[in-house]
C-alpha cells in the first residue's frame, strides 16, 4: 500500500520537526516544509521524506510549492501547520506596528494561506486532515500583543475552516502548545530571558512539555482513530492552564507551605 502524504509547514525545527519524526513513524511519507532549506533538507533525509522550501507568508509562493508537492510527491492527505515566530514579551506602547505586522503576517494570516493552498485540493478529493498548531497564548491573556491575538485567530480560523469544509470531508482541528522546549524556547532559556522554574511552578503535571508531546496529539489528530472529531481545539500544557486560578493561592498545592 502506498504511503499516505503528510505535510508539515516549520518542520524542519522544535514543534514541527517533531511532527515530521512521529507522522513517519506511524507509517505517513512526510514533506518537510519550511522557509529553511537546509533545515528542512536535514529533517527529510533524517525521517525518509522529502524537503520543500516554503514561505507561508508568500501567498503565491506557497500555492505553486503546494501545487508542485502534489504534482511531484502526490495528493497530500494530511497537514500540520507548525510555521510560525514567538515574540518578544513588549509593552504596547513599545512595539513597533511593523512588529505586529510581522507576527500576524506569518502566524495568522500564512497558517490561513497555508490551510487554502493544501486545503482546496483535499476538498475537491473529499479527503483531508489538518492540524494548526495554536498556543495557550491564544487562549489566555499574555504581555504578547500581536502573537496572542494572531494565535487566537488561528483558533477562529481552525474552527470557521472545519465548519466550512467538514461536508467534503476536511477534518481541521488545532492543538495548543504551552512551554514546550524547541530550540526557540531554549535560546530563551540560555540569554536568561524565561526562566524554566517559573513555567514549572504553575504546571499541574510539575513540568515542561517535549515537542514530541505535542507531535503525538497532531499524529492523532490526523489519523482515522480521530474520524468523527472537528473544529476542536486541544490543548498539550501538561496542565498549565487548569492550574491557572490556583496562582491567587499559594499555587500548585505541592508548593504550599
Ligand atoms: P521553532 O523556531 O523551533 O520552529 C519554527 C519553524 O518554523 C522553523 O523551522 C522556522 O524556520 C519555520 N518558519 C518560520 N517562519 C516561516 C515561514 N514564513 N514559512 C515557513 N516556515 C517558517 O519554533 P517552535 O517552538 O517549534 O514553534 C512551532 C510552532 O509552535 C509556532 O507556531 C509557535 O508559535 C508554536 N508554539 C510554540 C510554543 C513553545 O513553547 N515552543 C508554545 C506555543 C506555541
Amino acid at each position: 500500500m502506498t504511503a499516505r502524504i503528510a505535510v508539515v509547514t516549520g518542520g524542519a525545527s522544535g514543534i514541527g520537526q517533531a511532527c515530521c519524526q512521529v507522522l513517519a513513524s506511524k507509517g505517513w511519507r512526510v514533506v518537510v516544509a519550511d522557509i529553511d532549506e537546509a533545515g528542512a533538507k536535514r529533517v527529510a533525509a533524517e525521517v525518509g521524506g522529502v524537503s520543500s522550501r516554503l514561505d507561508v507568508g508568500d501567498e503565491a509562493g506557497t500555492r505553486q510549492e503546494a501545487a508542485r508537492i502534489e504534482r511531484e510527491a502526490g495528493p497530500v492527505e494530511g497537514l500540520v501547520n507548525s510555521a510560525g515566530i514567538i515574540a518578544v514579551p513588549k509593552a504596547p506602547e513599545d512595539l513597533s506596528m511593523a512588529d505586529w505586522d510581522r507576527v500576524t503576517h506569518i502566524d495568522q494570516r500564512g497558517t490561513y494561506v497555508a490551510n487554502l493552498a493544501f486545503g482546496q485540493a483535499m476538498t475537491q478529493r473529499g479527503l483531508g486532515a489538518i492540524v494548526n498548531i495554536a498556543s495557550v497564548a491564544g487562549m489566555r491573556s499574555f504581555p504578547l500583543h500581536a502573537y496572542a491575538p494572531a494565535k487566537a485567530a488561528v483558533i477562529a480560523i481552525s474552527e470557521c475552516l472545519a465548519a466550512e469544509w467538514g461536508r467534503k470531508g476536511v477534518r481541521v482541528n488545532t492543538v495548543s502548545p504551552g512551554f514546550t522546549v524547541t530550540p526557540a524556547l531554549q535560546a530563551k532559556f540560555d540569554t536568561g530571558e524565561r526562566s524554566p522554574d517559573a513555567m514549572i511552578a504553575h504546571s499541574a503535571l510539575d513540568r515542561l512539555i517535549r515537542p514530541v508531546d505535542i507531535a503525538n496529539a497532531c499524529a492523532f489528530l490526523l489519523s482515522d482513530e480521530a474520524a468523527a472529531i472537528t473544529g476542536i481545539n486541544i490543548p498539550v500544557d501538561a496542565g498549565w492552564l487548569c492550574a491557572n486560578g490556583w496562582k491567587t493561592y499559594p499555587g500548585i498545592r505541592g508548593n504550599w507551605p
